[in-house]
């Protein structure tokens, strides 16, 4: 078998409120399993697998992404020929979906992902995006602007809260949401959410955000860190980013290298999508060298845009009226 590389982990702390305070671990780096257009499951199952043997233990899904029922038949196979001992030994994350973020949707939304990953418990299940559709009975990754419901946070919070104490999944958290609507979550929360996971990349470095949850001791889990080129919520100018270029070069780095083992630096946890296995190597190969000062200085000064506007959540009778709505000013 291959050199399976040790990925450093960041402590995660699963329910902060009780007294015998359970501590887990997330693996920094993860494998994103969103692919636009979808791919076919074979393929998908096998980059997986591939990834597992690389040594990826970190996996990112999500009822809508379509990859949970692929990426449980490669845990079952990646368990059946010993590639991991246990199913312990594996992180894994699911989200759910806008139309499922209803107080009574959410355990059987939990419960239809488990099926479908074909696991007894999740370590992390995350609300997708801060907003509520009507139910639905199958998943659309497109939005429809007529379907968007505000999100009732205490509801659906208290439901993802049951999850947890029921032992679906080790812990709960966000995505998408800013320092504000945090706060609103953190107003009525028992359990604070572990992690928010948000898009993250030299080009929208999300200072303000990591500062705040910081605080509040929720991890950021970074995603597009290459900037997601070529899908409709990426854009391409992480990956032709001039600065990034030159950084690159002169450490004789991939620029990809440059951008993931900036993220590592700053202290979150990373999904990077790869189905390709000699990229998910180089992404794994981020442990054992450093940038300079220097070079973060110049990483700093790049300038900051978000590539994942999200402007299709903006509709005149849903929740959100203008971007600054949706993003909390945060543009
Ligand atoms: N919570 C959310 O709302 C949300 C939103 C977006 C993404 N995510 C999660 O985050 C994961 C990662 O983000 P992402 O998929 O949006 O974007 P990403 O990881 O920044 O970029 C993925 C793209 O980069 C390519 N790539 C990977 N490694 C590379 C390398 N070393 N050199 C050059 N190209 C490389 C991939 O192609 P190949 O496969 O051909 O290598 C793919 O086209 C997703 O898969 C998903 O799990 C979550």
């Amino acid at each position: 078998m291959e050199n399976i590389s040790n990925i450093p982990e960041l402590a995660l702390t699963v329910v902060p409120n009780s007294i015998a305070s359970d501590k887990s671990s997330i693996p920094v780096l993860g494998l994103g399993t969103a692919a636009y257009p979808f791919v076919a499951s074979e393929v998908a199952k096998e980059a997986i697998l591939t990834a597992i043997k690389v040594g990826y233990r970190h996996f990112d899904t999500a009822a809508v992404y379509q990859t949970e029922p692929v990426l449980g038949e490669a845990i079952a196979e990646a368990l059946s020929l010993g590639l991991v001992k246990s199913r312990d030994e594996l992180f894994v994350t699911s989200k759910l979906w806008c139309t499922d973020a209803h107080h009574h949707l959410v355990l059987p939304a939990i419960h239809k992902t488990l099926e479908n990953l074909g696991l007894e418990y999740l370590d992390l299940y995350l609300i997708h995006w801060p907003m509520s559709m009507e139910p639905a009975e199958s998943y659309d990754i497109l939005f429809k602007k007529e379907h968007f419901l505000p999100m009732d946070f205490k509801s659906v919070w208290e439901a993802m809260e049951e999850c947890q104490k029921l032992g679906l999944t080790k812990a709960i958290g966000v995505s998408n949401f800013s320092c504000k609507k945090i706060e609103i979550l953190l107003s009525t929360a028992k359990i604070p959410p572990a992690v928010n996971q948000v898009e993250m990349n030299p080009l929208w470095q999300q200072k303000k955000l990591r500062e705040f949850c910081e605080r509040k001791g929720i991890i950021i889990t970074a995603y597009s860190p290459l900037g997601a080129k070529g899908a409709p919520w990426g854009t391409n100018g992480v990956m032709e980013c001039e600065t990034l270029k030159q950084i690159a070069e002169a450490k004789r780095k991939t620029l990809a290298q440059v951008c993931l083992r900036w993220a590592y630096e700053q202290g979150v946890s990373v999904v990077v999508k790869s189905f390709n296995k000699e990229r998910m190597k180089e992404n794994m190969d981020i442990f054992e060298w450093e940038l300079l000062p220097e070079e973060v200085d110049k990483i700093n000064q790049i300038p900051q845009k978000r590539g994942c506007q999200a402007s299709e959540l903006v509709s005149d009778n849903g929740p959100f009226k203008s971007l600054e709505e949706v993003w909390d000013g945060d543009i």
